[in-house]
Order: structure tokens, then C-alpha cells, then sequence
């Protein structure tokens, strides 16, 4: 698999923000992650390619200057908002871009705590593009999430290194927990502590000092959730999926697909890098629909389009349940997963913020889905048509490039065929 987009693009960036040099092996290879690294190259920390591996050379907390063009995140809002966390603790002035797709996302959710610490922006706007002030005087702050969103909890632990003092975040339900162990393994101090209620809260330590490391970027489970998908709905697969990161931050797909029958068997459970990671097979077989709690949103959120394809060949019906924040995604992806299953044939219906599919024997496909400037629907109504009665037609399939250029390519080998 190729390299985990989250993992990449904290390891440029808390690698920036160390001393020393960050070595990092396994580096997705994406265009979202390249605009992560033209990013941090624009703000002094060289990346350099050598030996199969990418190096960083870290300027230290608050060491990185300011650029001298615009920073052009392209499709990536990952990349966007933690780097608002970096320019935030800087005496800097930066501009933030991107395409089409991020233009329309919503920045207001990191804007909101990033000014409260001290971050100037002009105006009151919330979309890119976006001019911004840092400041080396941030004041730490305690932070309840209102959303539960990795990108915008590490914006603000990222920030907090910069401040004095402890800043803290509280998050109703833990979502992905790349940056608290990359930051630890860097040497910044944070203590995380679980509620009772499902809450956890994460504290930073401020005015840190990272020291940079070797990485090594486990596969992504995000990506792979395609190649599993495949392999639950032709008949007769099985497959090996090597070196799959299982974060249990990360794991609600393969509970989901448990829950539905799937087969599905860990192989070689270890640990690299401070991450969980396996080797992973899956073979075809029956699957039935099922309920997905929202409470597991967050440990699933972007394989959601994957789910909904492979729901459409389960027996019954699977109810998703509390998807408000699909909408918020490269497209409006609820809208977008409801509008293809709809095109392809296959009933599905959003009700409130949940979405029902209802699985049939057979897939009619034959049909043109609308991808919105959004790769996981390009992949996963591709993967949905591997099993349905006629090929399936994406409007785009250019933005799959940004997280998975050699989606194709594996899909080929597995057997897929793409005109
Ligand atoms: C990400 C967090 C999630 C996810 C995105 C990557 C990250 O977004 O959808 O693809 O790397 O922190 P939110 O933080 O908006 O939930």
C-alpha cells in the first residue's frame, strides 16, 4: 500500500518544526502531500529526496520564515489547516490557497481557535483563499472541540507548542491520533487522558522542543479500504494486503466489515514507528447490511464512500448513522455517495444526516457518477463497479492523484480492467 496520507504529511511537518533531520521512508507520494512539502520548503525547512527516502531538515519550534508566494494546498485540507497551526506560532505573514474543492471548505472550525490564540486573519473570512498574521506571543488556551475533527485538534496542538504554558483540547469522541504520537516520539511533552463519557482530552506542554527521527509511514488503511472493498464483492478473491496501519483511531471500517461478515484475518500484527500495522487478507464472500453507530464516525470518516458501495451488494439493509460531517468533505460526499448508488441503480436514501443503502444481488452499474472534484468517490464507485452488470463511468478520475496515483495500477493487477 502506499504510504498513510495523514502520517505523511505530520511527518513533514513536525519535522520541520524539530532540530535535526527527519528521515522518512514510506512517504505517500501524492499530490496532496507534495503541496504539503512545497509548504514546508516555502518556510524554510529543506526536503530533499535521497535514497528512496525524503529528509527534512528541521528549523525548530518557531524557526521556520516566512514565504515569499502564496502556499498552494491544492485539493488538501489537512495540509491547509495544520499549516494555519504552524503560521500561527510564527512572526510571519502568509497566504493559503488551493483548487476549486478546498476553496468551498470550511476554515471558520480553525480559524475560530487559532484567533483566540492570537492568529490575525483580514476579515471575517472562512474560506481560502486566506491571508494570515502569526504571532510569537500566542496565548495557550482550553479548547472543547464542536466537531470531531483530527485536523482541527492538531491545528491547535501544533500551535500550543508555541505558546507558554498548557494548551488544551477536549474532543467528544477521539478521532485520529497520528499527531499526539508523532509529537511524542519527537520529544514534546502531552498527556492524553480518557473520560468516561467517550471524551478524551489532550493536553500540549508549550514552548517545545522536538528533536527530528527516523519515520517509517505505515500503508494506508484509507487506500486499502478500496482494494478490501474489491475483494469482499468479486467472487472468488482473496487477497494480501501488506503492511496496513491499524490504528485502532483508524479501525471503524474493519469493525463495520466484521460486524457484516466479512472475512477478514490479521496476519502479522506489529508494531513500526510507534504505529500498529498488519499484514491483512480478505477473501469474498456473503456480507449482510448493518447499523453504523455514529459514535464510530470518526474512525471511519473517510472510508464512508467505500462502505456505501460494498453495503450495495450486502443482503438487507445498512444504515450509516450520524454523517454530518461527510458533507464537509473534498465534496458534499453524503449527497455525492447517495447520488451515484442512485445512478448505478441502487436504492439508497439520506435521512436526516444518516444514509440507508439497500443491498441487492445484483448491481446494475452501466451508469455515469458525478465525482465533484472528489477522489474517494472516483475510487469507490470505480470499485463498485468491478461486481455490477455493466462498467461504471467516472466524470473525473484525475483527482484520485491525490492521495492514490497508483489506484489504477494495483486495481490492474488485481484484475480490474479500465477503459
Ligand atoms: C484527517 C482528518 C479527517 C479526514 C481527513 C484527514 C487528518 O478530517 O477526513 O481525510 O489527517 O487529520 P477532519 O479532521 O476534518 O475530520
Amino acid at each position: 500500500m502506499p504510504g498513510d496520507k495523514s502520517i505523511s504529511h505530520r511527518a513533514l511537518i513536525l519535522g520541520a518544526l524539530a532540530t535535526g533531520v527527519t528521515r522518512i521512508t514510506g512517504l505517500l507520494e501524492a499530490a496532496d502531500v507534495t503541496a504539503t512539502a512545497n509548504a514546508v520548503a516555502a518556510l524554510g525547512a529543506a526536503v530533499t529526496k535521497s535514497n528512496g527516502a525524503v529528509e527534512v531538515k528541521g528549523r525548530g519550534v518557531g524557526g521556520l520564515r516566512a514565504p515569499s508566494a502564496p502556499l498552494d494546498f491544492g485539493n488538501s485540507a489537512t495540509g491547509t489547516r495544520l499549516m494555519l497551526g504552524v503560521v500561527a506560532g510564527h512572526d510571519i505573514e502568509a497566504e493559503f490557497t488551493g483548487d476549486a474543492s478546498l476553496r468551498r471548505r470550511p476554515m471558520g472550525r480553525v480559524l475560530a481557535p487559532l484567533t483566540t490564540m492570537g492568529l490575525q486573519t483580514e476579515g471575517d473570512r472562512a474560506t481560502l483563499p486566506l491571508l494570515v498574521r502569526g504571532t510569537r506571543d500566542l496565548l495557550p488556551i482550553a479548547y472543547d472541540l464542536p466537531v470531531p475533527s483530527a485536523q482541527v485538534k492538531s491545528a491547535i496542538l501544533i500551535a500550543g507548542m508555541h505558546a507558554p504554558g498548557r494548551t488544551t483540547i477536549r474532543e467528544p469522541l477521539p478521532t485520529r491520533d497520528h499527531t499526539e504520537r508523532m509529537l511524542g516520539y519527537f520529544g514534546a511533552e502531552l498527556h492524553v487522558e480518557d473520560r468516561d463519557d467517550g471524551a478524551r482530552t489532550v493536553t500540549i506542554c508549550g514552548d517545545a522542543e522536538m528533536q527530528g527521527a527516523g519515520i517509517t509511514v505505515p500503508g494506508d488503511p484509507s487506500s486499502a479500504a478500496f482494494l478490501i472493498a474489491a475483494a469482499l464483492i468479486c467472487p472468488a478473491s482473496e487477497i494480501v494486503i501488506e503492511g496496513v496501519l491499524m490504528n485502532p483511531t483508524r479501525a471503524g471500517f474493519i469493525e463495520t466489515l466484521r460486524e457484516m461478515g466479512a472475512d477478514i484475518e490479521e496476519l502479522d500484527h506489529r508494531l513500526e514507528g510507534g504505529e500498529p500495522v498488519s499484514d491483512i487478507r480478505v477473501r469474498a464472500g456473503a456480507l449482510k447490511g448493518v447499523i453504523v453507530p455514529a459514535e464510530r464516525a470518526p474512525s471511519m470518516i473517510d472510508e464512508y464512500p467505500a462502505l456505501a458501495c460494498l453495503a450495495a451488494y450486502a443482503e438487507g439493509e445498512t444504515r450509516m448513522e450520524g454523517l454530518s460531517e461527510l458533507k464537509v468533505k473534498e465534496s458534499d460526499r453524503l449527497a455525492a455517495t447517495a447520488a451515484g448508488l442512485a445512478a448505478c441503480g441502487v436504492e439508497a436514501r439520506i435521512e436526516g444526516d444518516d444514509l440507508i443503502v439497500v443491498g441487492q444481488r445484483e448491481v446494475k452499474g452501466g451508469s455515469l457518477v458525478a465525482t465533484h472534484l472528489d477522489h474517494r468517490i472516483a475510487m469507490a464507485f470505480l470499485t463498485l463497479g468491478l461486481a455490477a452488470r455493466e462498467p461504471v463511468t467516472v466524470d473525473d478520475a484525475s483527482m484520485i492523484a491525490t492521495s492514490f496515483p497508483d489506484f489504477a495500477k494495483l486495481m490492474t493487477k488485481l484484475g480490474a480492467e479500465f477503459r
